[in-house]
């Protein structure tokens, strides 16, 4: 059989296929749920210091074009849910990435310092999020807030750290600041922002009424900016964003990522 191991972030993988943060909760068992599909590394969904809620349903919505529309609004159990999670990947052998959120720089650093502690692999700065305000889209289209969130993180961590983009007509820009800032390397991409409105009920569907687009529709935007991004900087890419198949995964590594998560795939076919 042909050898799929690859080393990123100090760390020797089987293959190059992680789960997507967001995609299951934030539970020890979802931890077994995610090892036991086969992926290499887990990445958790995103913590913040203190829990949310989210918003309520609909959270999530499948599109008839193979998408999906969500906004679950960062529901976690805030940092008290890192140590069980990173326990419970330690124990099945497998690295664990944690993805860390936050409102202002203070709370990214002190969610990444307490995923060090639990003995994470890594963290995953999520500078992304289209659904929750302060918590992400504005940052990451802010090449000089991406560039202080960075720093402040990478300067008190031993442990690699990556920064999460989405789509903005900036991200060449501030995957650029990331990586000067000291990340390790890039994930890319999270959902986009979109919408979607029922027309019988002349409403929009989810309760937050914005949500984030992810799977087969945004796959082409993806790999548009892993191209481009690598292009520039030669960095260490994951590749995110409508991945659910092999060619999928081969199309993003062409495109010059390293590795690849699934979400939104995973989600379709568990
Ligand atoms: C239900 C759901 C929840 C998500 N939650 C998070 C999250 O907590 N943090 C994050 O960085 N991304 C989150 N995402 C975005 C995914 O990690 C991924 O970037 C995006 O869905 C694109 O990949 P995909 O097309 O394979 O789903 C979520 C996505 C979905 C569908």
């Amino acid at each position: 059989m042909a050898n799929l191991g690859i080393r990123i972030l100090g760390l020797n993988l089987e293959h190059p296929v992680l789960n997507a943060s967001g995609i299951l909760g934030s539970e020890p068992e979802h931890v077994d749920i995610l090892v036991k599909h086969g992926f290499s590394c887990i990445v958790t969904k995103t913590i913040t210091l203190e829990p949310r809620k989210g918003y309520p349903p609909p959270i999530l919505i499948e599109l008839d074009n193979g998408g999906y529309l969500n906004a679950v609004g960062l529901a976690n159990p805030g940092v008290r849910g890192i140590c069980p999670m990173v326990e419970r990947a330690r124990l099945l052998g497998r690295p664990i990435i944690v993805s860390v959120g936050g409102g202002d720089l203070r709370e990214y650093v002190e969610v990444s310092i307490k995923a060090e502690e639990c003995g994470a692999s890594g963290v995953e700065l999520n500078l992304s999020c289209p659904n929750v305000r302060g918590f992400g889209l504005e940052l990451g289209v802010d090449p000089s807030m991406v560039y202080r969130v960075v720093r402040d993180v990478a300067s008190v961590l031993k442990i690699p750290v990556l920064a999460k983009l989405g789509f903005s007509d900036k991200v060449i820009e501030s995957s650029g600041r990331a990586l000067e800032a000291g990340a390790a390397g890039l994930t890319l991409i999270n959902t986009i922002k979109a919408m979607y409105i029922d027309v019988y009920s002349a409403k929009p569907v989810l309760s937050n009424k914005y949500g984030g687009l992810s799977g087969p529709p945004i796959k082409p935007i993806a790999i548009r900016v892993v191209y481009d991004v690598y292009r520039e900087y030669r960095a260490l890419i994951i590749g995110c964003g409508g991945v659910s198949s092999w060619r999928d995964a081969a199309e993003f590594i062409l495109a010059g990522a390293r590795a690849v998560q699934v979400g939104s795939g995973f989600l379709r076919n568990k």
